[in-house]
């Protein structure tokens, strides 16, 4: 078995989705481990155009088998919407080429009212978050009252679970001056959406490990990014997952050493969605060129991204947490008109030069970064996918990149389109 998990280095949309796609050629099952219907993964397969949340973006490739972890927070809804809109594109999903973990936490409207509802009260101490419910649907997983898919199939222990749950999420509606939650309603539309739901449900696991045994190519699809991840990532202002690579084993029950290559995926500059610091953002007409030409508006919710130069400081922290054994740059197409870029190569806090991403909040509000000045293009790279073809100039830029975070890339990105893509090494062989 050859297992390859495709992590987001920076704050998300790197390009996951294009490489989990463009990879997914040679993987038999493609398998998403964390997070949810928060994230907006984009697909481009000769110029039709597919945007996966929830869905993992193996399921417009045949002969692949798509897999939801128990990592995963699941609104059925969601998942059954994104469905038909994906069937409309031409695509056919069903229980044999999706299966969802038996031990999946569902996430309810009501995760998503309360969502909503605190990031309204905390005001300038929002998240900035996608209102998707991510945060309280872990939050009751962790707490051990939420609902899972296999508590569908047992009407009683159903109704007793969701009782419970409500009686929780009331104190706190109460607290935000909303409703109270109808249960009686809630329970029949769970109820409803559990039977189309249930066929789907397996175990996964031991999917996995059958898979294992077969030498099956197994592909892991990250959401998310590193500096978004609940215990490395910006915190507060992070998702409520572990979105780094090892999670890929406790978010699906594949054991230790499963992943032969983790691929990070790096855009060739920075940006950021929602609230938190932000080192090298550029609020200037060189962010507004950035977000311009990389159509930087977030997928899910349309809002603008947040622009600034590639740091390499971290990334190469990034690497290290995930275990990248290469990385893979996108939209170095995106840097074409720009005269010069820079590189963020250290930072200085309080008059000391450091190397690292502090933890503090109150610290990384306080970096000042260290840039070092690289010669642009100014010729067009879209659309290249011969190494050679690339300006020297951004072969030097792609090479400082390299020094500095000290890994490879193996795949260069040079366009939305699947194939436009220089391909170094392919990580199946
Ligand atoms: P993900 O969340 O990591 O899957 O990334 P998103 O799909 O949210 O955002 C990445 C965006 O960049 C999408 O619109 C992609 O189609 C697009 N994209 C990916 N790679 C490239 C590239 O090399 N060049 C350009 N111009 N766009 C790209
Ligand atoms: P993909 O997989 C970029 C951000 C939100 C917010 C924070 C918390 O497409 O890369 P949440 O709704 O998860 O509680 O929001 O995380 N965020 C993302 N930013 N890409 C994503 O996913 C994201 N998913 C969540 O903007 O700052
Ligand atoms: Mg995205």
């Amino acid at each position: 078995m050859t297992g390859v998990v495709i992590t987001g280095i920076q704050w998300g949309d790197e390009g996951k989705g294009k490489f989990v796609d463009m990879l997914a050629d040679k993987a038999d099952f493609v398998v998403r481990f964390q997070g949810g219907n928060n994230a907006g993964h984009t697909l481009v397969v000769d110029g039709k155009v597919y945007k996966l949340r929830l869905l993992p973006s193996g399921v417009v490739r045949d002969g692949v088998t798509s897999i939801i972890g128990n990592g995963v927070v699941f609104n059925p809804w969601g998942f059954f919407e994104e469905v038909q809109q994906i069937e409309s594109q031409g695509r056919d999903i069903n229980p044999n080429n999706l299966m969802i973990a038996e031990n999946t936490t569902l996430l309810l409207p009501i995760h998503m009212e309360l969502d909503a509802l605190r990031e309204e009260h905390a005001q300038e101490n929002k998240i900035g978050t996608t209102k998707s419910g991510i945060g309280p649907a872990y939050e009751d997983k962790v707490g051990r009252r939420a609902i899972r898919l296999c508590d569908l199939a047992h009407e009683d222990y159903l109704k007793q679970r969701l009782s419970l749950l409500v009686a929780h999420h009331n104190v706190q509606r109460q607290a935000l001056g909303a409703e109270k939650i109808n249960e009686e309603k809630l329970f029949a539309d769970i109820k409803a959406i559990g039977k189309k739901i249930l066929p789907y449900v397996k175990p996964v696991w031991k999917i996995l490990d059958q898979a294992k045994k077969e030498s099956k190519n197994i592909l892991f699809e990250g959401a998310q990014g590193t500096y978004l991840d609940i215990d490395h990532g910006t915190y507060p202002y992070v998702t409520s997952s572990n979105t780094v690579a090892g999670n890929a084993s406790a978010g699906t029950g594949m054991g230790s050493g499963f992943a032969h290559k983790v691929l990070g995926i790096v855009k060739a500059y920075t940006t950021r969605v929602g609230e938190g610091p932000f080192v090298t953002e550029l609020t200037n007409n060189i962010g507004e060129h950035l977000a311009e030409k990389g159509h930087e508006f977030g997928t899910v919710t349309n809002r603008p991204r947040r622009c600034g130069w590639f740091d390499s400081v971290m990334v190469a922290q990034s690497v290290a947490l995930n275990g990248c054994t290469s990385v893979v740059l996108t939209k170095i197409d995106v840097l074409d008109e720009m005269e010069e870029l820079k590189i963020c190569t250290g930072y200085k806090l309080n008059g000391e030069v450091i190397n690292y991403v502090p933890a503090s909040i109150k610290d990384q509000e306080n970096i000042i970064p260290i840039y070092e000045t690289l010669p642009g293009w100014k010729s067009t790279t879209y659309g290249i996918t011969t190494e050679e073809k690339l300006p020297i100039q951004a072969r030097n830029y792609i090479k400082r990149i390299e020094e500095l975070i000290g890994v490879k890339a193996s795949l260069i990105s040079t366009s939305p389109e699947r194939n436009d893509t220089i391909i170094r090494e392919k990580p199946f062989s």
